[in-house]
């Protein structure tokens, strides 16, 4: 029996989640919804799907369907999952959980979600990348004993348009999400104090968007030990990512991911492929392992991988290093 869905939101992500949907056999994808339909017809390929809309309410209006993948921009998410809670839909959203509510607005909208009996899903999809997994699981199986330090490397091969930046929340709320959340994933341990500095050495425009390109955050842990991370909005050999946690037994690190291994030796030097070009490439087996992953919590009643209250933690993570960025001060994150 496949999964009845229903898809919010076709823009750059939800147009690479919705063709990885198209593919999966558990799924059928039955309503779509996103204001810009007519643009998008073009290069999202909506045959096959009975009923399409340019408007949320309708869509859950509609509601023949029992789950819900949202990839609407950020500062929709909460009022996207706390409707789709109510209509009783199960719920993927992307991340982040929320970007301009307060944490006592997110979690009530948890809590509704749980009174509520649905299951949700946020997207903080490297949690399913399967060499970051593969260091998560050995880091539990204590092959390299307590972990002391993760470090956590993440830039992107070039800046956003200003036009993504303005609403997405920035460099922290956008990208350092991820990379809190990386931190404690592979610890095992939430974040307690952040001291964060960022800068703009890239584009000085982003200044007047409240913006930085690069950061450096230092994280210590609550069961001991520490997290690093540095990004940047433009690294000028591809999409860099790399992880890597140092404990008292050894290291497990997991290098950037190439098209081809094979590396070429000659007088001058030798050398090897650029890291996988963008996201959507990079990352895409772990799209498509966060999805099954929802799907089969949904059908087979299994515990969500990756809960409402861990994307609530990255948040308070965010709010700490946004503090600490305006102050010059280490932070403390607040799980009061
Ligand atoms: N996990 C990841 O690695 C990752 C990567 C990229 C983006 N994201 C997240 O995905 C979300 C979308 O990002 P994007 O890059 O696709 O943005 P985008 O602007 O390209 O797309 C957003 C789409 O949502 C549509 N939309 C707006 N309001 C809507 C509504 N009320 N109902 C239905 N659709 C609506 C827009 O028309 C647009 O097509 C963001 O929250 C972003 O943080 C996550």
């Amino acid at each position: 029996m496949k999964l009845k869905c229903a898809v919010a939101g076709l823009g750059t992500n939800g147009a690479m989640h919705y063709a990885q949907l198209k593919q999966m056999d558990s799924v059928d994808i039955v309503a779509v919804s996103d204001p810009r339909l007519d643009e998008l017809s073009d290069h999202v390929d909506l045959s096959g799907v009975e009923h399409t809309f340019t408007d949320y309410d309708a869509l859950l209006g509609y509601g023949d369907f029992e789950a819900i993948f949202i990839f609407t921009p950020s500062g929709q998410h909460i009022e996207h999952i706390r409707k789709a809670a109510a209509a009783k839909k199960h719920i993927f959203c992307e991340k982040p959980l929320g970007k301009d509510e307060s944490i006592e607005e997110c979690e009530a909208t948890l809590d509704f979600v749980r009174q509520q009996g649905v299951k949700l899903q946020i997207g903080f999809n490297r949690r399913f990348d399967p060499q970051f997994r593969d260091i998560h699981e050995r880091v539990k199986a204590g092959e390299i004993g307590r972990p002391h330090i993760v470090r956590v490397v993440a830039r992107d091969p070039f800046v956003l348009p200003y036009d993504f930046i303005r609403n997405s929340g920035g460099l922290i709320q956008d990208f350092a999400a991820h990379d809190f959340d990386m931190v404690s994933y592979q610890a095992g341990s939430r974040i307690t104090e952040i001291y964060l500095q960022g800068t703009t050495l890239i584009d000085p425009g982003l200044a007047e968007l409240n913006d930085i390109d690069t950061l450096t955050a230092s994280c210590k842990l609550e069961k001991d030990g520490f997290g690093l991370i540095d990004e940047s909005r433009k690294a000028v050999y591809g999409y860099d990512q790399r992880v890597e946690v140092f404990g008292e037994k050894g290291m497990l690190k997991a290098e950037n991911v190439t098209e081809s291994t094979v590396e070429l030796y000659n007088d001058e030097a030798i050398s090897l492929r650029k890291p996988l070009d963008y996201y959507l490439n990079r990352f895409k087996q772990a799209y498509i392992f966060e999805k099954a992953s929802f799907i089969d919590s949904v059908v087979n009643d299994k515990p969500i991988v990756c809960t409402g209250e861990e994307a609530l933690n990255a948040m308070r993570c965010c709010i700490a290093a946004q503090r600490s960025l305006d102050t010059g001060l280490p932070v403390k994150v607040s799980y009061e």
